[in-house]
């Protein structure tokens, strides 16, 4: 149909997307076996299965157990290249990956292995399909500020430069105990990229905002609850990554009918469009267009979603220019 050729041709940037949470089920298998990860499921039917979640709780756990399949240098370049190669081929030109660092650090994985595979496969990937890649590692906030702060420093020390902001994510907890460790974040030229309202409540965005000195807002739907919110958001313009299949199959809302999207753009805040962890909620980011098309938006409003997350980027000027 007309809608499917326009959102393939729209050029595209993605800024909410998980490295880990990138994983396409055939590759989940090969590493789960090459490294006898038993809490895996062993078919393709099994991981369909494993893949629909009982709640927000649930789909962390079985994010986390899939992460546990990343072991070497070759796992994370094999991982990256494919989900470049994805990206590319949606005629997705930029991406801002979040990359669950902590996970792989908990599990005794240094740092340096973790950044020398993606870096490895960030260069190559942008030689080979003109895909730029971009880094946001985060820590799970429901793990405490140590994990971050152990985060952070591994980020400082290991961390190459095409770092450009740190996140947080999983459960949602208060952003407050963060303040001090996003200021040091900020400090050291990292933009404050954390996960927010997602399903939350207004109240984490708000801290997100006065704590965290947020630049952007990883969902942030919960900001439609607080009219006051929204206008601060809006006059501050301050973007936010809106991913709807995600908040569905994460259960973050009811159906994928009332979600939020139409209403956020139309009391004109920055939304921008991304997939979160596309293969886990069967989905790529040219549906999320497909999606917020289904959801009443035309092909101007559908556009201009593209545009918000290429002006929230962080590509240099030049960059976003030849892009809008
Ligand atoms: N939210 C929070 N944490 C996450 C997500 C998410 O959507 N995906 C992977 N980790
Ligand atoms: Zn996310």
């Amino acid at each position: 149909a007309d809608i499917d050729r326009f959102v393939r041709d729209l050029p595209k940037v993605e800024l909410h997307v998980h490295l880990e949470g990138s994983m396409e089920p055939p590759i989940l298998l090969d590493l789960a076996k090459k490294h006898g990860v038993d809490a895996v499921p062993s078919s393709l039917e099994g991981v369909r299965e494993w893949y629909e979640f009982r709640d927000f709780p649930h789909f962390i756990e079985v994010y986390l157990t899939s992460v546990e399949t990343l072991r070497d240098e070759a796992d994370f370049a094999m991982l990256t290249s494919d989900v470049a190669a994805r990206l590319a081929a949606q005629r997705v030109s930029y991406a801002e990956l979040h990359v669950s660092l902590y996970a792989h650090l908990m599990r005794g994985v240094p740092a340096h292995v973790v950044f020398d595979g993606i870096e490895h496969a960030r260069r190559e990937a942008e030689q080979t399909h003109g895909i730029q890649l971009r880094w946001i590692p985060d820590f799970p906030g429901d793990y405490g500020v140590e994990t971050g702060e152990q985060t952070l420093d591994a980020v400082l020390k290991d961390g190459p430069p095409s770092v450009v902001g740190f996140g947080v994510g999983s459960v949602e907890v208060s952003r407050a105990p963060f303040t001090d460790l996003f200021a040091r974040a900020r400090a050291a030229g990292l933009h404050s990229l954390p996960h927010a309202g997602e399903n939350g409540g207004p109240e984490r965005i708000v801290e997100a905002l006065d704590l965290l000195h947020a630049e952007r807002i990883g969902h942030g739907i919960d900001s439609m609850d607080d009219p006051a919110l929204v206008e601060r958001l809006r006059d501050a313009g301050v973007p936010l990554d809106v991913c709807p299949t995600s908040n569905v199959c994460t259960g973050a809302i009811e159906r994928i009918e009332d979600h939020p999207l139409p209403r956020m753009l139309r009391a004109g805040l920055s939304v921008s469009l991304n997939s979160d962890d596309p293969p886990m909620f069967g989905t790529d980011l040219g549906n999320e267009y497909r999606v917020a098309h289904g959801l009443g938006l035309d092909v101007t409003e559908l556009a201009a979603l593209a545009r918000n997350g290429v002006t929230a980027s962080y590509l240099d000027e030049a960059g976003k220019r030849a892009l809008l």
